[in-house]
């Protein structure tokens, strides 16, 4: 049956009268919190998706050879939904950006996509079915996660014959564990993240577990996270584990330039370049040296996740070198502004919430 057809999930579920989940929201990381319902498609190969079902969450079965267990044909996706203040429904940031970046992911990784209108009414239907896991306003969001993968059976390098797309939910609050503390970031220019041609600018699976050593052993030195450099001089800043990054010297805001392949296309990202040219900064997508980040104001995160994170310091070949944060910074007006609009506590003059 397809998504609208199905009767809503909440109407059988004994709690559906809870206008909340029963859980301590004031202790919300970005741990798993398991929610009601999934949202599931499946497509061949030479077919498009057409339409989806909620089902409740829980585990999925796979060949052992499916194509995303082989060879890593999938991606994902993060986005998040917002309840708003009047208990008027929830409002979801840009989610055409994730479709559109799905789909671009898709073509890389030779997979059948969805239209933009498919994933956006697939979310709306996974918030709704899951509408007691989103935090009252100012606890956090309700983290949206969707997947494409390969699920069709291959054992010679191929395409797989069949995919799925799915999306389950889980409440969210902070990324890092400083909460929205400052953090403390080591450079690593041994582990590369992306080489230029490669898949850095695409949201797929296997651009992640490959970051896993460098992070771990970055966190067992007590960093909260790791900045990579670009693979071939060793002196250009990409990006963190799971967020694009910011220099502010003055009154210039600087981001590396996502031309060569090797930098995610954040939605958050974009959303600050745009945010902050409103406000008046000359914004420089560029390459950014890391003479220009270690001599840099101020340095933050930006990410679907991490939303905007302060830097206070980056290590690197064992010094440490610290950065302004609090509450006059660049950094936090641009976290302001943005958190506003995504959860409806001010005009929304870009159309940018749904
Ligand atoms: C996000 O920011 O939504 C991401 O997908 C990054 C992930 C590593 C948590």
């Amino acid at each position: 049956r397809s998504a609208s057809s199905f009767p809503h999930p909440c109407v059988d579920t004994a709690r559906s009268n809870e206008e909340n989940a029963d859980i301590n929201w004031d202790d919300l990381g970005f741990g798993l919190v398991p929610t009601d319902y999934m949202y599931v498609m499946r497509c061949s190969r030479d077919d498009n998706f057409s339409s989806g079902v909620l089902t409740r969450y829980g585990n999925i079965e796979l060949s052992p050879s499916a194509g995303v267990l082989n060879y890593g044909q999938g991606l994902f996706e993060g986005l998040k939904a917002y309840r708003k203040q009047d208990g008027g429904g929830f409002l979801l940031f840009r989610p055409e950006e994730n479709a559109r970046r799905m789909q671009m992911g898709a073509e890389r990784m030779c997979m059948p996509s969805l239209s933009v209108e498919q994933f956006i009414h697939a979310v709306k239907e996974t918030v709704l079915a899951n509408k007691r896991w989103v935090p009252p306003q100012g606890k956090g969001s309700l983290y949206i996660r969707p997947l494409l993968i390969g699920i069709g059976p291959v054992l010679g390098l191929a395409p797989a014959p069949d995919y799925m797309f799915l999306i389950y939910a889980a409440p969210v609050g902070t990324y890092f564990k400083e909460g929205l503390a400052p953090i403390n970031l080591v450079i690593d220019d041994k582990i590369p993240r992306a080489t230029p041609g490669g898949t850095g600018d695409v949201k797929t699976i296997t651009n992640y577990a490959p970051v896993l050593k460098a992070q771990t052993q970055a966190k067992a030195k007590g960093f909260t996270d790791v900045i990579y450099v670009d693979s071939i001089n060793k002196k250009y800043l990409e990006e963190a584990s799971s967020c694009n990054l910011f220099i502010v010297k003055g009154d210039v805001i600087s981001t590396p330039a996502t031309t060569k392949g090797t930098i995610l296309h954040g939605v958050t990202r974009k959303s600050i370049i745009e945010i902050a040219i409103d406000c008046g900064y000359r914004v420089e997508e560029r390459l950014v040296s890391l003479v220009d980040l270690l001599d840099a104001d101020e340095v933050f995160c930006t990410g679907t996740a991490v939303v905007v994170a302060p830097v206070d310091s980056i290590t690197y070949q064992d010094q440490r070198y610290k950065y302004k944060t609090g509450t006059e910074t660049v950094t936090q007006k641009l976290y302001n502004i943005l958190t506003a609009i995504q959860m409806g506590l001010v005009e929304d003059r870009k159309n940018w919430t749904v």
